[in-house]
């Protein structure tokens, strides 16, 4: 019989092995270990590292380590040491080196690394009660590499098509204007300005290193003259009204003040405009057994969301799982009458529709 103490600590152990691949990936991901096997097929340790800049000892126990958890293959495990050649597998190259794959999840580890690097202001933040503002690199450009090939390959072809009075504005003349409210790293307004080739697109964040990566971004994707990107508050944008489409995509509930920006978000948009807020799918309540999604957002809501939106005076302090009930009250007090779910398929997000 096997005791509840006993399958806790089991469990422990299997997530310290888990642990392990998150953080070993991350120095694959990091140093181009990966990119380069995938370049270069099957090589040994000096190969590898001669190539990468790196230092064959711990390239070779790199190697080794990766072999042993089944991420990388090794074609001469018996060979001398310094001989064996180690290679990505079909599945490991797409995972792990193929930026436009669905699968793609290098950047997994990065967005897990910068959480811990903010464990010591955490752990402050518990005791004081204070938010978080020190953005950090790891978890900016992992939230938006981890997007990208999603919002490139499904926003305009399956997402939006879903909602069809906005999608069929979006390819209507005159040329819809949209405005992608917390945009990051800018790889919804891209989408939205390749799949849409009338629109012109806005896209605005408070982070100005992230509005920096949002154009380039857009540079190298060939849409920077339909696509402007702004660093702002969501709250106070200095932009233009008469948007078609005002959209928010995981952003509000990051915001200490959701209720300022979703008013800003409803003065933007036009008269027969659509507000649409995509926020993570979760339960109505907290339940146990928790309803799907739920422990994970918990977990990312703990560790880094819920302290975004601590910041500040009166801060709302959101966190990751925003519910119906809380954003229909902040939709109120912002001036809608309603929300509804636009009925977007999607497995980790609501699309809301804000009426009125
Ligand atoms: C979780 S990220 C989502 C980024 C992007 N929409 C995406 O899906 O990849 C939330 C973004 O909201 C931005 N943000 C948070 N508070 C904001 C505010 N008050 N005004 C504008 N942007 C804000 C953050 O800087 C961050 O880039």
């Amino acid at each position: 019989m096997t005791s509840d103490a006993q399958r806790l600590a089991a469990r422990i152990s299997d997530a310290t092995l888990a642990f392990q691949d998150v953080l070993t990936i991350y120095l694959g991901e990091r140093l181009g270990l990966y990119d380069d096997l995938e370049r270069n097929g099957p090589s040994t340790s000096a190969q590898l590292a001669s190539r990468t800049g790196t230092h064959e000892r711990y390239v070779r126990e790199w190697l080794e380590q990766q072999a042993c958890a089944g991420i990388l293959g090794c074609a001469e495990p018996g060979a001398p040491a310094g001989e064996r050649r180690f290679f990505l597998t079909t599945a490991s190259a797409e995972v792990l080196t193929d930026r436009d794959s669905l699968l793609w999840s290098a950047a997994r580890p990065r967005s897990l690394v910068a959480l811990a690097q903010k464990l010591p202001m955490l752990r402050e933040a518990f005791r004081s009660g204070r938010g978080i503002t020190d953005g950090m690199e790891d978890a900016r450009t992992a939230q938006g590499d981890l997007g990208r090939a999603a919002f490139l390959r499904q926003l305009a072809t399956e997402w939006l098509p879903a909602v069809p009075d906005v999608d069929a504005r979006l390819r209507a003349e005159p040329p819809a204007r949209v405005l992608d409210v917390g945009c990051g790293s800018g790889w919804a307004s891209i989408a939205l300005a390749r799949g849409y080739p009338l629109a012109r697109v806005d896209g605005l964040d408070l982070d100005p290193a992230a509005v920096e990566d949002a154009r380039a971004n857009a540079r190298t994707h060939g849409v920077e003259d339909r696509v402007a990107f702004h660093a702002c508050d969501a709250a106070a944008p200095e932009l233009r009204e008469g948007y078609d489409l005002v959209i928010a995509f995981e952003a509000i509930h990051d915001m200490p003040r959701p209720v300022e920006a979703l008013a800003a978000m409803r003065r933007l948009a036009s008269p027969s405009g659509t507000v649409l807020v995509v926020e993570m799918k979760v339960g109505e309540s907290f339940a146990l057994p928790p309803p799907p999604n739920d422990r994970l957002n918990y977990g990312w809501s703990v560790l880094t969301c819920l302290s975004s939106s601590m910041c500040g005076e009166e801060p709302a302090g959101t966190g990751t799982l925003l519910r119906r009930g809380t954003l229909e009250s902040y939709a109120r007090r912002a001036g809608f009458s309603a929300i509804e779910d636009a009925g977007v398929p999607h497995e980790g997000w609501t699309f809301w529709r804000l009426l009125g």
